[in-house]
C-alpha cells in the first residue's frame, strides 16, 4: 500500500526528502504564515518531512498538541487535511486566523480541548499521520490548566498523561500508518531525565514498530541564545553536556 505521493521511478529527484538519522538545519523555514514567535514550537521542516514522506494529498494529519499550528499550516501548504487539538483557547483563535491566511487547500479543524479526553476522539474520522510534540514535561509552562502536560506533578504523572494521549491518538490512526514523536531531554537537579527514551517506551507499549530515531540539532534554541558562554562555564564546572539536539522518532502502527 502506498503511503505517499513519491514517484519511485523518479526517486533521484527528491533531494529535499531526508533519509539520514541526523538532521541539521541551518535555520527555520520562513514564508507564508509560518512564524517562530511561539516559545516551544518546532520548525516547519519537521512536520513537512513527515507529511511528504508518510501521507498522500487529501489525507488527514492529526496534531494533538497543536501549539501555534505549525503542523496544520504545513498540511494546508501541502494540500493535505488536518485536525489539531490545543488546550490554550488563545492559541486556537490564533491558529484559525493563521490558517485562513495560509495558501493551499484541504479541510482543517482546530479544536479547543484536552487531548486526554477520549470523547474528542469518539466521533473523529480516521487519520493517516499523527504528529506529537508534547511539552518537555515542565521545561516550559504553557497554560495554567491542570490537564496541561507541562503542569504534571512528577515524571510518572507526565508519562501517564502522555500515554493516555497516545492511546487516544492510536484509536483514530489507520493501521500501517505513521506516528511521529518530537521531543527533547531535560535536566533536573543536575541529572539528565531522558524524556525522549521514556516517551518512546510509552509508545512502544502499544501496537507500534519503531522505524527511526532521528537526532535533530537545536542550534536556534532561544532559551540559550546569547547565554551560551554561561552554559559552557556551568557545563565545564559541573560535568554535564549542553543539549543541542532533540529527537524525531518514527513509529508505524501494526
Ligand atoms: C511543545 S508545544 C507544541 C508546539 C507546536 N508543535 C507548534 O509548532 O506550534 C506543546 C503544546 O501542547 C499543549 N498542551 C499541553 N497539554 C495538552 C493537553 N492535555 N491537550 C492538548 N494540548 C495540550 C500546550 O498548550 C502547548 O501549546
Amino acid at each position: 500500500m502506498k503511503i505517499n505521493d513519491l514517484d519511485m521511478s523518479n526517486w533521484k529527484s527528491y533531494d529535499d526528502i531526508l533519509t539520514d538519522s541526523l538532521w541539521i538545519f541551518e535555520s527555520r523555514e520562513k514564508g507564508f504564515t509560518r512564524n517562530g514567535e511561539y516559545h516551544g514550537n518546532f520548525i516547519p521542516q519537521i512536520p513537512r518531512q513527515a507529511i511528504l514522506r508518510f501521507t498522500k494529498k487529501g489525507e488527514y494529519i492529526l496534531d494533538p498538541f497543536a501549539g501555534l499550528g505549525t503542523s496544520l499550516i504545513e498540511a494546508k501548504l501541502l494540500h493535505r487535511n488536518s485536525i489539531g487539538i490545543e488546550l490554550s483557547k488563545e492559541n486556537v483563535e490564533r491558529i484559525k486566523k493563521l490558517l485562513q491566511d495560509t495558501p493551499g487547500d484541504g479541510d482543517h479543524t482546530i479544536m479547543h480541548g484536552n487531548a486526554m479526553d477520549e470523547n474528542i476522539f469518539k466521533n473523529m474520522r480516521k487519520i493517516q499521520l499523527a504528529i506529537l510534540h508534547p511539552p518537555y514535561w515542565n521545561a516550559i509552562k504553557f497554560t495554567d490548566d491542570e490537564n496541561d502536560l507541562s503542569n504534571s506533578k512528577n515524571l510518572n504523572d507526565f508519562l501517564s498523561k502522555f500515554s493516555k494521549i497516545v492511546k487516544n491518538v492510536s484509536s483514530v490512526l489507520d493501521s500501517h500508518r505513521y506516528l511521529v514523536l518530537v521531543i527533547g531531554d531535560i535536566y533536573r537537579r543536575g541529572n539528565v531525565i531522558p524524556l525522549g527514551f521514556l516517551t518512546m517506551n510509552e509508545i512502544l507499549k502499544n501496537e507500534y514498530q519503531l522505524k527511526g530515531i532521528v537526532v535533530k540539532n537545536i542550534e536556534e534554541n532561544r532559551g540559550k541564545r546569547g547565554k551560551y558562554s554561561l552554559w559552557r562555564y556551568r557545563a565545564l564546572l559541573n560535568g554535564f553536556y549542553i543539549f543541542k539536539h532533540e529527537y524525531v522518532i518514527f513509529f508505524k502502527k501494526k
